[in-house]
């Protein structure tokens, strides 16, 4: 009885940030991908990649010949129903490219299941967290018993006939095993692994560098902006408007807290500075976002194989007050990094100095990133 492997990696990897499809980021000494391959190769006769539309020939070159390349569809769903057209095996293991570290031991109990005749196995592991079921008005509609919930992961093991059959409506899920149960069969669960979890931010490739007991290279930077207060401006500051407040003059945005933060970052990893990155020549960039900069230039520092660990920014300035909107600044801030801690404080200077006088705001920051 043979085993196909199918590969799901054809998502972009928005949460994580990087600008370019998630399993092609490296972690360790390969690629989210190639560890994904490494998993599940011992035990399947026959891979197929679900690919993201473009990248099919890299994909391609990356992991060697005899894996079979698809493209992939615009949900999970539809990614994996491409690679089950083109599956040959009796069995068929549906992995995420983004559960990398996930052991060929893990696959190898999900196929010895299906070969003891079950016809849908998957891995799982206990919840820490108390879960709760919300309305969509933000309020709690139940508290489900903790005993009887588990977070699933990847592979997930089938009979081929039986996923083909559950792929049949088309229907989307965000795993295989829900179009199994929606068509009334049944699935049988097996202990899942901590490693095997799911990378989605930067922070999960911490948590995984860790598994691979990898030292990482850590380096820090600090950064500096001040702007003066502008009449008829609106104030950006943190990433967020201040509508009762004067903005301050400037090239983009004026948001120097995001300012001090991109600074900090290109100086950890000796990039550049926020001038030579998104100087006032480029046209592009007048007028952009804090946010918008954030975003670019985690964008440049992964691509020189940087990731953030933290990064800190401090507010120099009479006002805005920062303390009442902090948590919804660091959310918007995080975001922009893909998630990455931040942490934003803020002070007065006691009336002296271009901020403390009233003049304008200024915003210091420090960033911590490592490169594998
Ligand atoms: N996936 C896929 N095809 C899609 C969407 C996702 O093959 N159209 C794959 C991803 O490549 C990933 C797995 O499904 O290996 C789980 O998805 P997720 O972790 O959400 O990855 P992304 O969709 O890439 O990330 P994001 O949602 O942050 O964009
Ligand atoms: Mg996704």
């Amino acid at each position: 009885m043979s085993v196909t492997a199918i590969i799901a990696a054809a998502g972009s990897g928005e949460r994580f940030g990087a600008g370019f499809p998630k399993a092609l980021i490296q972690l360790g000494d390969r690629t989210l991908l190639e560890h994904a391959v490494a998993c599940l190769a011992p035990v399947a006769n026959q891979i197929v990649i679900s690919a993201p539309a473009g990248f099919e020939a890299q994909i391609s070159e990356l992991v060697g010949e005899g894996i079979d390349v698809v493209t992939g569809g615009s949900t999970r769903s539809a990614s994996v129903r491409n690679a089950l057209a083109v599956t040959t095996g009796d069995y068929v293991l549906v992995h995420d490219a983004a559960r990398a570290l996930a052991t060929s031991g893990l696959a190898q109990r999900i196929v010895t299941a299906l070969k003891n005749g079950e016809s849908a196995v998957i891995p799982a592991i206990a919840v820490t967290d108390t879960v709760k079921v919300i309305n969509l008005d933000g309020y709690v509609a139940s508290t489900p018993d903790r005993r009887s919930l588990v977070s699933v992961q990847t592979p997930q093991g089938f009979t081929t006939s039986a996923l083909r059959q559950a792929h049949v409506s088309h229907a989307d899920a965000t795993d295989d095993a829900a179009l199994i149960e929606s068509s009334g069969g049944r699935v049988k669960v097996i202990e899942g692994e901590a490693r095997a979890l799911k990378i989605t931010t930067q922070a999960d490739l911490h948590t995984a560098l860790a598994f691979l007991g990898f030292n990482s290279t850590y380096r820090t930077g600090i950064g500096i902006d001040a702007h003066k207060f502008g009449i008829g401006r609106a104030l950006w500051l943190a990433g967020l408007h201040w509508p009762d407040e004067i903005g301050v003059d400037g090239h983009s945005d004026g948001d120097v807290a995001a300012h001090a933060m991109c600074d900090a970052i290109f100086a950890a990893t000796q990039l550049g500075d926020l001038g030579s990155n998104f100087g006032v020549d480029r046209h592009e960039y007048a007028g952009a976002s804090g946010v918008q900069l954030l975003q670019e230039t985690l964008l440049k520092i992964t691509k020189a194989g940087y990731f953030i660990s933290n990064v800190t920014v401090q507010v120099i300035g009479n006002r805005p007050k920062i303390g009442k909107r902090r948590a919804e600044a660091v959310s918007v801030l995080s975001q922009a990094l893909g998630g990455a801690e931040v942490s934003l404080s803020a002070t007065t200077t006691d009336g002296m100095g271009l901020t403390g006088e009233g003049k304008g705001i200024g915003a210091i920051a420090s960033a911590l990133v490592f490169k594998q």
